[in-house]
């Protein structure tokens, strides 16, 4: 890629995660969520004192019930709560790489080159298969046909698509089904090779042949990429993450390996959540 630029801030070459002398126990730290509080609202928070370690090339998997701050929390990492004007984290911080990305001198347009976003509304622009995974690309400036093909065309095999598209690049984007356009949306995302992806519920609209292909997607991603994935799924959750945070009303009731919380979790409120007797 050849914008070296846009490397300046949240490298990894930058960072004591793989670069210091490592500590095995937080070398492999991606995203430190640490303390933190958040409101839309002020005097009114929807996150309370959260605190957890997401690491790298790990899936981690939010559950809980409706409005607990799933999204809200997802949306703090990647500051995309920043465009509602009163919300705000109110206490704490959350470290990207050591960085503290809401420190004055992060620009938020920045950070989303690093940390992609996937929603639930698979949501491709009206443009062709091409330029959807080549947007990223061509808003930083990336102009060279050569390497935007070779972009495209990796974006898409790791998205599971090129075969797919392969001859009908030229069509548009919207002209696809609803599984192959989340598998775009996916594309498009890693086109950038963002170090982080965010998923927001990114099967829930799609059947359950799409939602297979979309989870062993997810299985291969994380090998390059760290993944958080919201997911209401409970089948879900143990099939693709390897932790599982478990938050009810804006507070993160327990995170811990997927297999322990789903077999035998420490607290009888996700013991109650995850059998079904609750949410
Ligand atoms: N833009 C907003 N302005 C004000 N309050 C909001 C906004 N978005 C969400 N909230 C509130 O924040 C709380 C957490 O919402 P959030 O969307 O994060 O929940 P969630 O866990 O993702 O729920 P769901 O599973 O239904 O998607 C809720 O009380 C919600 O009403
Ligand atoms: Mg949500």
């Amino acid at each position: 890629m050849s914008d070296q630029e846009s490397e300046e801030t949240l490298s990894p070459e930058h960072s004591s995660v793989t670069t210091s002398a490592q500590q095995p126990d937080t070398a492999d730290i991606v995203i430190e969520v640490d303390d933190v509080n958040f409101s839309y609202v002020k005097g009114t928070e929807v996150l309370r004192d959260i605190t957890m370690d997401i690491r790298k090339g790990e899936v981690t998997a939010l559950i809980g019930p409706s409005g607990c701050g799933k999204s809200t929390l997802l949306r703090c990492i990647n500051r995309m709560n920043d465009l509602i004007p009163t919300a705000a984290i109110t206490k704490g911080e959350i470290r990207i790489l050591d960085t503290d990305i809401y420190d004055p001198k992060v620009d938020p347009i920045e950070l989303r080159k690093h940390v992609g976003m996937v929603f639930q509304k698979y949501n491709p622009f009206p443009q062709s298969i091409y330029e959807n995974v080549a947007f990223g690309l061509r808003i930083q400036g990336i102009k060279k046909k050569p390497i935007l093909d070779e972009a495209v065309e990796r974006s898409l095999k790791l998205a599971g698509l090129w075969e797919e598209v392969k001859d009908r690049l030229d069509s548009s984007g919207l002209g696809l089904s609803g599984g192959q356009q989340q598998r775009l949306c996916i594309a498009r995302t890693v086109a950038v090779e963002p170090k982080i992806v965010l998923m927001d519920e990114p099967c829930s609209a799609l059947d359950p042949i799409s939602t297979t292909i979309i989870e062993e997607l997810i299985t291969q991603l994380k090998e390059e990429f760290t993944i958080v994935i919201v997911t209401h799924n409970m089948q879900q959750a143990t099939r693709v993450s390897d932790k599982t945070a478990y938050f009810y009303l804006g507070e993160l009731i327990e995170m811990d390996e997927t297999i322990k919380i789903f077999n035998s979790p420490s607290r009888k409120e996700t013991e109650d959540y995850i059998s079904g007797r609750f949410g």
